[in-house]
């Protein structure tokens, strides 16, 4: 069976990657992680990557300087050098240029932790609290220049409780990440393979819930 070959890129920790990982071991997911890269030589993330098997890079952002389309072009050149296809932004710190997400335009997404476009930016478990919002979570999109704004792909609610503090509610909406990644990157990476994947009028059609 042909499979998405398919990047990750962090910058920490890499629970996330983790999981998409493990997802795409089994057997009839359609996306294979080929490579996981970082912009941080320190993301912990690397060392659970390459001691699963794979292949890891790190491009040091700090190397380039103020040169962010420099760091992002070695960026890329590797992406290529590992005939990649589509890239899984999983906690990846640095803003790119519209030139990076031209290049993979519709192939690019990323992992948002709130109901977008609730909590743009950082810091979105505090700003639900201080927001009184009853239900949080997270979302998976199509990356474009806009920060936080692309298509919406996939999104999993988790309720806020009263005795939430940002780390307990960032916990449970991790737990929602975990799942929710995995089953967005298998339907965008479906749809590539069978040619379904497109977005018409800024939305994807056709994620069916988590579940079912
Ligand atoms: C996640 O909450 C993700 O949504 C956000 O940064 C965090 C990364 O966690 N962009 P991890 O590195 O995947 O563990």
């Amino acid at each position: 069976m042909r499979r998405v070959r398919t990047a990750i890129l962090i910058s920490g920790r890499g629970s996330n990657m983790e999981a998409l990982v493990r997802a795409a071991r089994t057997d009839d997911h359609p996306a294979e992680i080929v490579l996981v890269g970082s912009n941080r030589p320190e993301a912990a993330g690397i060392k659970f990557a390459s001691d699963a098997g794979l292949p890891t890079v790190v491009v040091d952002h700090k190397t380039f300087g103020k040169d962010r389309e420099a760091f992002e072009r070695a960026l890329h050149t590797e992406l290529k050098k590992h005939d990649v296809e589509l890239v899984c932004l999983a906690g990846f710190m640095r803003l790119l240029t519209p030139w990076f997400i031209g290049q993979w335009h519709d192939r690019l997404i990323n992992i948002h932790p709130s109901l977008l476009p609730l909590f743009k930016g950082l810091h979105t478990h505090q700003r639900a609290l201080e927001a009184g919002v009853k239900l949080h979570g997270c979302t998976v999109h199509v990356v474009r220049p806009d920060m936080d704004a692309g298509p919406i792909i996939a999104q999993s609610a988790v309720p806020v409780l009263d005795d939430d503090d940002p780390d307990t509610l960032a916990e449970r909406v991790l737990v929602a990440e975990h799942a929710l990644y995995q089953h967005a990157l298998a339907h965008v990476a479906q749809g590539i393979l069978d040619g379904s994947w497109a977005i018409k009028d800024e939305r994807v059609s056709g994620v069916p819930p988590l579940g079912a």
